[in-house]
This record gives structure tokens, sequence and C-alpha cells, in this order.
């Protein structure tokens, strides 16, 4: 990753699940994302069938730089699958380690790699060999739980492989989304090693993402949950570092947002139903309108595309 794209100044996109998929990408780098993070991708199906798992992280020239974030177990099987992306052109990865979902654990994956050190820097030699250590990255939580911390002894193992970046998302495994990100690890571990720091946890509006960085002295940001409710953030929390006021959208700037994450959607989506995607995506967008009720109601029903343009004018009679 080029080292000025770590900087304060240019803001991430989290990896999201089901959300941060081509469409959703072009809209935050509109708004002034600076790099974002597929997915999780599995690294055995991009092993075993690399060409029906192509779809999750499709790209395109625009959606630059981008990372794909890999998750697995198996540090052999995670080498071929970056080589196979590498040779397709795809430059940089990141290693889920932070996942705490049953059904990723389980097969070791995700969070469980937390439990597994050895295995984890393992991997990350691998995924260094093939990729470049600069290039590749691991997003991690605390540990697996709050008596086995383990984020500095993998900070150690990061500085020593010499890797690009590491992503803290400052709780621990069992906690899920419970209970707060505490961003003083997130300091701790940035006066602890010399590793890009990308803090991650908790990132709700661009005010958070200005405190946390002025907080915890982290090298970046990404936001997660906030960049999902509103996109817009991005551009906020730059206009925030500068010193500006950042004014909330005006109906009419909600409503071309709505438009732009529309058109990339039937645009790029893909044939699996861009429509129920879109659909879904609706009623979020509409929340903070007057007689929001009102319009997140009809949202629900909207049944094809014709219904969602006149759901928009009828938005813009309302803010008209
Ligand atoms: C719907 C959803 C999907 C997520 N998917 C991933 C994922 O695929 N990989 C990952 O490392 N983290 C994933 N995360 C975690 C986020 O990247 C981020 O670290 C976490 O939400 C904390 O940031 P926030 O509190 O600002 O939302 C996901 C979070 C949410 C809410």
């Amino acid at each position: 990753m080029p080292d000025f794209l770590i900087s304060p100044k240019n803001p991430w996109l989290a990896p999201l699940a089901g959300f941060s998929d081509l469409p959703f990408r072009l809209l935050c780098r509109k708004y002034g994302c600076d790099v974002a993070e597929t997915e999780m991708v599995s690294a055995k199906g991009l092993f075993y069938n690399l060409e029906q798992n192509l779809k999750y992280i499709s790209t395109t020239k625009e959606d630059n730089p981008l990372i794909v974030q890999i998750f697995g177990s198996d540090a052999k099987i995670i080498r071929r699958a970056v080589e196979n992306l590498r040779d397709r052109g795809y430059r940089y990865f990141d290693l889920n380690a932070g996942c705490p979902v049953k059904k990723v654990t389980k097969t070791g994956a995700g969070a469980a790699l937390l439990k597994d050190v050895l295995n984890l820097a393992h991997i990350l030699e691998e995924m260094a060999y093939v990729a470049g250590s600069k290039n590749i990255g691991v997003k991690i939580r605390l540990g697996w739980n709050s008596d086995s911390l383990v984020y500095l002894e993998i900070g150690r193992i990061v500085e020593r492989l010499d890797i690009g970046w590491l992503t803290l998302h400052p709780r621990y495994a069992k906690q899920g989304f419970s209970g707060h990100a505490n961003w003083d690890y997130i300091k701790e571990l940035k006066e602890y090693i010399n590793v890009p720091i990308i803090a991650s946890g908790d990132l709700f509006t661009p005010e958070d993402g200005i405190k946390c960085i002025e907080y915890t002295g982290a090298d970046s940001l990404m936001f997660a949950r906030g960049a999902l409710k509103n996109p817009v953030i991005f551009a906020q929390y730059k206009g925030c570092y500068k010193n500006r006021s950042i004014s909330d959208l005006n109906g009419y700037e909600r409503i071309q947002l709505i438009r732009d994450h529309m058109d990339l959607i039937r645009k790029y989506g893909g044939e699996k139903n861009p429509f129920f995607k879109m659909r879904g995506i609706l009623s979020r967008y509409i929340r903070g309108y007057y007689r929001s009720k009102f319009f997140r109601e009809k949202a629900v029903k909207v049944s094809s595309w014709e219904d969602i343009e006149s759901l928009i004018h009828l938005l813009e009679e309302e803010v008209r």
C-alpha cells in the first residue's frame, strides 16, 4: 500500500460482509473514501472454486486501491488463494483475524486465529511471500476473550514480518459488538510497535473519527457501521479534518445519494437480485426524512424499479 494512503487524511471503508460490494465501494469513493476493502472471502472458496467466488470481489478500474479480505485457517490454501488473485491483478490483501461469527470461527478462521497466534504468524508469512509484505495487512480484535488478550503479541509479529498495516477493532471476540470499542488499546498498540495502525470501532460520526485519530495517534481509520448509515461520512470527516464545519445532507442531497447508489447497483450489482439489495438499502436512507415512517412503509413494499422511481418522486415532492 503506498505510504501516502495510510494517513489520517485518507479514510478507509471497512470490510463489511454483505455490504462492501462493488456498488457500495464506488459510492463511498465518490464521497471521499480513499481505500476500500472487499467483504471477507473464503480462501477455500477461492482455492477450490475460483471462478464462482470471483463474483464476490468483482471490481473496476475506479475501485482502486482495493484490498481483498481473506478468511481461512490453512496457510497453504490461503497462500494459493492469494497467488491466484495476485495473478489476476489483485494487489493488496488483508487477513481476517477478527470475525467472531461461529460459522467462521469453528473452522479455525476469523477470530479463532487469535487463539493460535503461531498459525496466524505462519499465514502472514505465506501471504507476504506471494504478495509482498507491504501489500498485506491483518485485522484483529484484542483477543479471544477478556483474559487472553494477544494484540500486543500480534503487533510484535507484524512488526517483525514488516507487514503493511495492522487494523485493530478493540473489543475481544467473545464480546461481539457489546460494550464499547476501547480506543486506549489502539493508542497503546500505536506506541508499542512501529507499524501503520488503522483504527476501527465505534466510528459512527465524522467527529468520532477525528477524536479517535487525535486520541490514539493511529495512522488512519476505517468507517464501518458509520458508512452504512451515511456514506457521505468520508467527505464530512475530511472536512472536519481541515477544520471545516460539516453540514448534514439536505433533502435533495439525500435523494441524490439514493439515486447514486441505485444507479451503481443497477450497473454493477450482478445478476443475483440487485433489486432486492436496493430495496433493503432504501429504508436505511429514508430515515431522517419528515414523515419517514410513511416513507419506510412504502419502501418495504416496493416490488419493481418503477416503484422505487415513484417513491423517489414522492420524496422529491416532500422536500420541494
Ligand atoms: C454488517 C457487518 C459486516 C462486517 N463484516 C466484516 C468482514 O467481512 N470482515 C471484517 O474484518 N470485519 C467485518 N465487520 C467489522 C467491521 O469491519 C468493523 O471492524 C466493526 O464494525 C467496528 O467498526 P464500527 O463500530 O465503526 O462499525 C463487519 C461489521 C458489520 C457491522
